[in-house]
């Protein structure tokens, strides 16, 4: 009999209360037997210190929450992928290359719906003694308010590099993109054209799995996810699946959210580079079983079947269905979905789930409903809202995870 024992590494930023539930579901998967060799699975929290660029690595996956702002973790993630093989969740090569503004113009080109938009040169530009003569030479003068009336009011202007609506500010008239723009700064900022929507969709794929919620961006957090269900046409549900996906199969991307603004049958993508998904459970409540149950099994499949990580994007593929003039956008979306399926292996998976992890809904469900869930839950409204506020957060969450294991039975 071999054995093999697979340690996961958690790179963690200030979460507590997935990493443990994480854990907890990870410990519920029990020893996986395929050909002959039995696996073992169990977590470990990294420790962020120096390395040299030959040292082993112990973990041989990595589900990272840090990489994007903060550097040297990044590093050792790219030290881990190049030299160790380690599996990354997510990859920060094309996070860090394909930011928001890539992100359009690769969905742009294979012909999906975002809105229109145009990329302004700096308020303030780079602190750089060489840039005087640059700018007197070569930075060509423009009129912002002739781009804005283009793209019509009101507009967006936001980061080319988004995350977390820093700088974003919804424009009604050529004072506020005036006064907008003077504030950017040093920020590189887009002008983007408004959608008018009925639903704000918002999809968190994990691996082959996603979730289409329904997002209310006025609300507060904690009432952001609305529990809803046939919020969307059968073609737009389709859509915002299909493209979540699309994108990550694209870029390389194994846990992601993408935001799409959808109006009748049609998906705008507005936000879909998002490296550290929130999946809090203050804000997914009703949906956090299903993500972390969906973290554990795509973390599982990859060690147990040595699925292996790629910095090649065959970026081709994609565009060979995009320049193809016989097709529709439908047959495109088609097609591309069919490359996100090969890229997950989705058949695979879900065979692999069938067969490897069918226990693991019936013991989640008990867990959800256990002392040790709860207790889970009390910790993190405590370590989250002010004590006058935790009856009635507690109550809140209790009431829509009870929900979601109502539901299962
Ligand atoms: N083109 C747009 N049309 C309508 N609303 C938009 C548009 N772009 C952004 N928004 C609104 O602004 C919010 C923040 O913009 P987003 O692109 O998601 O930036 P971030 O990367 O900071 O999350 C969105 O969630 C949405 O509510
Ligand atoms: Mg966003």
């Amino acid at each position: 009999m071999i054995n093999e024992h697979h340690l996961i590494g958690l790179l963690l930023g200030a979460e507590e209360d997935w990493p443990q539930a994480f854990e907890a579901v990870l410990g519920m998967v029990g020893p996986i037997t395929v050909d002959g060799v039995t696996h073992t699975m169990a977590a470990e929290r990294l420790t962020i210190e120096p390395f040299d660029l030959t040292d082993p690595v112990r973990t041989p996956l990595v589900i990272d929450r840090l990489a994007y702002w903060y550097y040297h973790p990044r590093e050792w993630l790219k030290k881990a992928a190049l030299v160790n093989g380690t599996y990354l969740l997510n990859s920060p090569f094309t996070f860090q290359s394909m930011e928001k503004h890539s992100a359009y113009c690769a969905m742009l080109r294979l012909g999906l719906k975002v809105p229109k938009t145009v990329l302004v040169p700096y308020k303030n530009p780079v602190d750089n003694v060489r840039w005087a003569y640059t700018s007197s030479k070569y930075n060509k003068g423009f009129d912002l308010e002739a781009i804005a009336a283009d793209l019509g009011y009101p507009l967006y202007m936001k980061p080319f590099d988004g995350g977390g609506w820093r700088g974003v500010s919804r424009i009604n008239n050529a004072d506020d993109l005036r006064r907008a723009y003077d504030a950017s700064g040093e920020m590189l900022m887009h002008l983007q054209a408004t959608v008018d929507y009925e639903v704000f969709a918002r999809a968190l794929s994990i691996g082959p799995e996603t979730m289409v919620m329904d997002f209310r961006p006025d609300q507060p957090m904690h009432n952001r996810y609305h529990v809803s269900h046939g919020f969307l046409s059968a073609r737009a549900g389709f859509e915002t699946a299909a493209i979540s996906r699309i994108v990550n199969a694209f870029f390389a991307w194994e846990f992601n959210s993408a935001e799409m603004l959808v109006a009748g049958d049609d998906v705008y993508p507005i936000d879909y580079a998002n490296a550290c998904p929130d999946v809090a459970v203050t804000s997914l409540h009703y949906y956090f079983p299903w993500a972390i149950k969906a973290l554990v099994r795509w973390s599982v499949y990859c060690l147990v079947t040595g699925r292996k990580g790629t910095v090649d994007l065959h970026t081709e593929r994609f565009f060979e269905i995009a320049d193809d003039p016989s097709l529709s956008y439908e047959a495109k979306l088609d097609e591309y979905a069919e490359l996100a399926d090969q890229y997950f292996e989705t058949d695979k998976y879900w065979a692999f789930c069938n067969e490897h992890l069918g226990h693991l809904d019936a013991a989640v469900l008990e867990w959800v409903r256990s002392d040790a869930f709860d207790h889970l839950l009390v910790r993190t409204v405590q370590g989250m809202y002010p004590p006058h506020e935790h009856d009635m957060f507690l109550a809140h969450f209790r009431g829509l995870t009870k929900a979601w294991a109502d539901e299962q039975d």
